[in-house]
């Protein structure tokens, strides 16, 4: 695991837009995986911009993203393919047909358990993921990992734990049906990547972040599998570096 401490949460999201530029340049169908929440969102951004300019593209490029929630439709505002479309990829020219965000548009845990194995497969045939982009949850959870997640799990239904709940409470309004449940990738599926790059940023994952990096390897703190990837890289700014 190499570990980056960089001055600034701009500086954490050119860091990864460079990284992202990198592989997909290199791989004109290269296979990216990407993740939602606000750290990413300045990559995103970052990204838009870049390919605005002329100097990306990403015609060719595939992507899979971490997780979806269950109970609301991808058309809410708080999905996360409603998330993807509106932060990167009504933005960019990517082939829409070519982002994949997990389906979770059913309450019926037997054709969510289908949309999640179907997912695997579709990862598989594509060929695995080049970069997976990922944040971290103030608990260590990556994706919707949670703790206690196994090393080995696969794309499945996750509860989502109260303090992740709590969490993500701020992009729902007061009252608003909030989910509870998602599908997301297995730490086993996120660990078949070729690269991975974990941004964080502010002082509210410096917890997190060191548990990741000095603390043990355990499934409590799911992103300290990441110690063990041979090609995992975490961009941090000095603030969620600042208990290491
Ligand atoms: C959600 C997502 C994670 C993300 C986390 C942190 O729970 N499933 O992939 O890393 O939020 O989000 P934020 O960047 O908003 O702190």
């Amino acid at each position: 695991m190499q570990v980056i401490i960089l001055p600034t949460p701009n500086d954490v999201a050119q860091y990864a837009a460079n990284s992202v530029m990198d592989v997909v340049t290199e791989n004109a169908n290269s296979i990216l995986g990407l993740a939602t929440g606000s750290t990413p969102i300045a990559l995103y951004d970052e990204l838009v911009s870049r390919c605005r300019a002329g100097l990306l593209s990403f015609k060719n490029t595939k992507t899979f993203n971490l997780d979806e929630y269950i109970g609301i439709s991808d058309c809410h505002e708080q999905s996360y393919r409603a998330f993807m479309n509106r932060h990167l990829f009504n933005l960019v020219d990517i082939n829409p047909a070519n982002t994949h965000v997990p389906l979770a548009d059913s309450l019926d845990p037997e054709v969510l358990a289908r949309n999640a194995e179907a997912y695997e497969s579709g990862i598989e045939r594509s060929g695995g993921i080049d970069l997976q982009i990922l944040g971290i949850g103030v608990n260590g959870h990556i994706g919707f990992n949670e703790p206690t997640s196994s090393f080995a799990s696969r794309t499945r239904i996750k509860t989502l734990s109260k303090s992740t709940v709590e969490a993500n409470k701020r992009f729902f309004a007061e009252g608003e049906f909030q989910p509870h449940l998602a599908i997301t990738m297995g730490i086993g599926t996120i660990l078949e990547s070729r690269a991975i790059l974990l941004m964080a940023t502010g002082k509210g994952k410096a917890q997190a972040v060191k548990d990741m990096i000095e603390g043990p390897l355990t499934s409590m703190c799911p992103a300290s599998v990441l110690q063990q990837h041979k090609k995992s890289i975490v961009i941090l700014d000095e603030d969620a570096a600042s208990l290491l």
